[in-house]
């Protein structure tokens, strides 16, 4: 799959994912929706949603429910080609949790993109390595 995370088209697809995603999330507490999508070098579009839970503490993340699908569905780092998230801010962004950034160091690539869309389709483009710098990793375990 052709990939630019500056071509129109490809931004738009990836902000309808995102927002079909949100439609999945679980928010029965915050009431706050966030979709995320990651999508695969060989085409596969992977969503998640947050899913809360009456115990607080155990709700997930969309950003997480996304990359451990990916991860369970046999894909590593080196297949991915990007991470989309959108949450219910209008103007503002739902940028991603201190938890989410970690996972991300795990199971992304640090370079591989993360973009961020408000409910207007705007966007912000980062990495994991922007979100997350000084990450704490498997390297530093050798
Ligand atoms: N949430 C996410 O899904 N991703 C984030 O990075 C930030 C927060 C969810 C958790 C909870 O279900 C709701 O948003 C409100 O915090």
């Amino acid at each position: 799959m052709e990939f630019d995370i500056k071509d129109e088209a490809t931004l738009k697809r990836l902000f309808e994912l995102t927002k079909k995603a949100q439609k999945l999330a679980h928010v029965p507490y915050s009431k706050f929706h966030v979709g995320a999508v990651i999508l695969t070098k060989d085409g596969k579009e992977i969503l998640g949603a947050n899913i809360e839970n009456a115990s607080y503490g155990l709700s997930m993340c969309a950003e997480r429910t996304c990359m451990f699908r990916t991860h369970l569905l046999g894909y590593k780092k080196e297949d991915i080609l990007c991470l989309a998230l959108v949450g219910d801010s209008t103007e503002d962004y739902a940028f991603p949790c201190g938890a989410c950034r970690q996972v991300m160091s795990e199971l992304l690539d640090l370079d591989c993109p993360i973009i961020i869309f408000n409910q207007k389709g705007e966007h912000v483009d980062e990495t994991v390595r922007g979100l997350l710098p000084y990450s704490f990793t498997q390297e530093n375990l050798k």
